[in-house]
C-alpha cells in the first residue's frame, strides 16, 4: 500500500473524486454551468499540486516493468488527472503549446509509447479494465449520472464483445458448418442486450447532469504538445469487426477507414490485433451472394436467416446511438450553447455538424439504408432477402 503507485491510486480513487464533485457542485449552482468561476480556485490548486505531487515520484522511479496490466492502469490514473485538469480549464489546448503538465505527460508519453496505445486516458480505463474495489471502480465523480453512463456503457461495449467474438469464430467453421447457427444467434442475442442497455440508459440518464457534469472529462487535450481527442465509447475493436464481418463497411471505404486508422491506438493493443485480422478477412455478405447455386440447401436458408437478423439488429443499435443517445444528450442540449461554448463541445473536436454527418453515414451504412450519395449495402441485402423460401 506504500509504494507510489499504490498511494497514488488511492488518491485518484477517493481525494481526487472527492474534489472532482465539489467542484461540479459549485459548477451547477452557477447560472452558466459552464464558467470555471473564482469559487473553483482553491480546488483547482489542491487538485494540481496533490496530483503532481504523486505524479513527479512516479516519474523518478521510472521504468519498473512491472508488466502491462500495471502499466496501462498506471497510464489510466495520469489520463484520469489530465483530463481532469482539462475538465476544470488548469489546461486549455487552445491556448497552450505545450501542456503545463510537465511531469503527467512524461510519464503519460513514457508509457502509452511503451505499451503501444495513446499517451492518455481511453475508454478501457473506465470500461472494459476498470478495477472495482468493494463495488466501485474509478471514476471522476461521485455524481449518480457518471455511474449510470459508465455503467451502460461498460455493458454496451462488453455486449458488443460477445458478438464480434461469436462472429469470428465463424471462419474457421465456413457459413455452411451446422455449428455456424449457433454462432449466428449467439451474436444476435449480444446485439439485442446492446440494445436494451441502450434504451436502459436512454430512460436513466439526465440530460443536463451528463451534457455539464459528465462529458467535460472527455474533451480533448494536450499530452506534451500533441492534443488527443476525446474518449469514446466506440473505443473498441468489436463494433468494428461486427461492421467488417458482416460486410455492411468495408476496410477499402475511405472515410471507414480514416476512422479505423484514426482509433487503432485509442484501443487495447489486443483490439488492434483483432481488428487488423479483421480488416484482411473476406466479409459474409459477400460470401452469402457468391452461394448462388447453394439457395436450395436448408443450411442456406437457416444461416442466411439468421443473417439477414444480425444485420438486422445491427442497423437497429446504430440507429438507437444516432437517433436517440447522439440527438438526445448531445444535440437538443447543445442549442442552449453560445458560440464559443459550443467550440470545445465534441471529443473529437470537428464542429458538431461535422461530426453528425459522419456519425450519421455509419448509421445508414450499419443499417444499410437506401442513399444514393454514399455506398451501403442496401441493394445486396434485398437481393439476399429475395433468395429466402
Ligand atoms: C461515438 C455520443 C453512448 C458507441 C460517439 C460520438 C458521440 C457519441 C458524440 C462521436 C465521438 C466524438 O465525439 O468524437 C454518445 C452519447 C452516449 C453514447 C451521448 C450516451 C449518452 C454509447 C454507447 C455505445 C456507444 C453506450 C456502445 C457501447 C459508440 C461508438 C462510437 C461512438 C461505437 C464510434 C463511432 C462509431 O463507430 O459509431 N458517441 N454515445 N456510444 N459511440 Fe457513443
Amino acid at each position: 500500500m506504500y509504494d507510489n503507485f499504490s498511494q497514488f491510486d488511492y488518491w485518484i480513487r477517493h481525494q481526487f473524486v472527492d474534489i472532482n464533485t465539489a467542484l461540479e457542485e459549485i459548477y451547477w449552482q452557477q447560472e452558466d454551468k459552464t464558467l470555471i468561476s473564482n469559487a473553483a480556485k482553491p480546488l483547482l490548486e489542491q487538485l494540481e499540486h496533490q496530483g503532481k505531487h504523486f505524479i513527479t515520484q512516479l516519474l523518478a522511479e521510472g521504468n519498473t516493468d512491472q508488466g502491462f496490466e500495471h502499466a496501462f492502469d498506471l497510464l489510466g490514473n495520469v489520463g484520469l488527472y489530465m483530463a481532469a485538469c482539462r475538465r476544470h480549464e488548469i489546461t486549455e489546448p487552445s491556448r497552450e503549446t505545450h501542456s503545463p503538465l510537465q511531469q503527467a505527460s512524461a510519464l503519460a508519453m513514457h508509457i502509452g509509447a511503451s505499451i503501444g496505445v495513446i499517451p492518455r486516458f481511453s475508454t478501457a480505463h473506465l470500461t472494459t479494465h476498470n478495477k472495482a474495489v468493494d463495488g466501485v471502480y474509478k471514476r471522476f465523480t461521485t455524481l449518480i449520472d457518471e455511474k449510470v453512463f459508465v455503467d451502460f456503457n461498460t455493458k454496451g461495449i462488453l455486449a458488443y464483445k460477445q458478438a464480434a467474438d461469436s462472429l469470428l469464430r465463424i471462419k474457421p467453421l465456413g457459413l455452411s458448418h451446422p455449428a455456424t447457427a449457433e454462432l449466428l444467434k449467439a451474436a444476435v442475442f449480444a446485439l439485442q442486450n446492446v440494445h436494451r442497455h441502450n434504451e436502459q440508459l436512454f430512460n436513466t440518464l439526465d440530460t443536463e447532469r451528463f451534457f455539464y457534469c459528465v462529458r467535460p472529462y472527455y474533451k480533448p487535450h494536450r499530452v506534451g504538445s500533441l492534443v488527443y481527442r476525446g474518449a469514446n465509447a466506440g473505443d473498441f475493436a468489436g463494433i468494428n469487426v461486427i461492421d467488417l464481418l458482416t460486410g455492411l463497411c468495408a476496410g477499402n471505404d475511405p472515410s471507414y477507414s480514416q476512422m479505423l486508422v484514426d482509433k487503432f491506438l485509442y484501443m487495447m493493443p489486443e483490439d488492434q490485433t483483432i481488428l487488423r485480422d479483421c480488416m484482411r478477412q473476406p466479409n459474409m455478405l459477400d460470401q452469402f451472394m457468391a452461394f448462388a447455386g447453394e439457395q436450395h440447401q436448408p443450411w442456406y436458408q437457416e444461416h442466411l436467416k439468421l443473417f439477414l437478423e444480425l444485420c438486422q439488429w445491427h442497423g437497429l443499435t446504430a440507429i438507437q446511438h444516432h437517433n436517440q443517445l447522439v440527438e438526445k444528450y448531445i444535440c437538443q442540449p447543445a442549442t442552449q450553447l453560445n458560440q464559443s461554448q459550443m467550440a470545445t463541445l465534441t471529443a473529437s473536436g470537428p464542429p458538431l455538424e461535422v461530426l453528425l454527418n459522419s456519425l450519421s453515414k455509419l448509421r445508414d451504412r450499419r443499417a444499410a439504408a437506401k442513399r444514393d450519395d454514399i455506398a451501403t449495402r442496401f441493394n445486396d441485402l434485398e437481393t439476399l432477402k429475395a433468395t429466402l423460401r
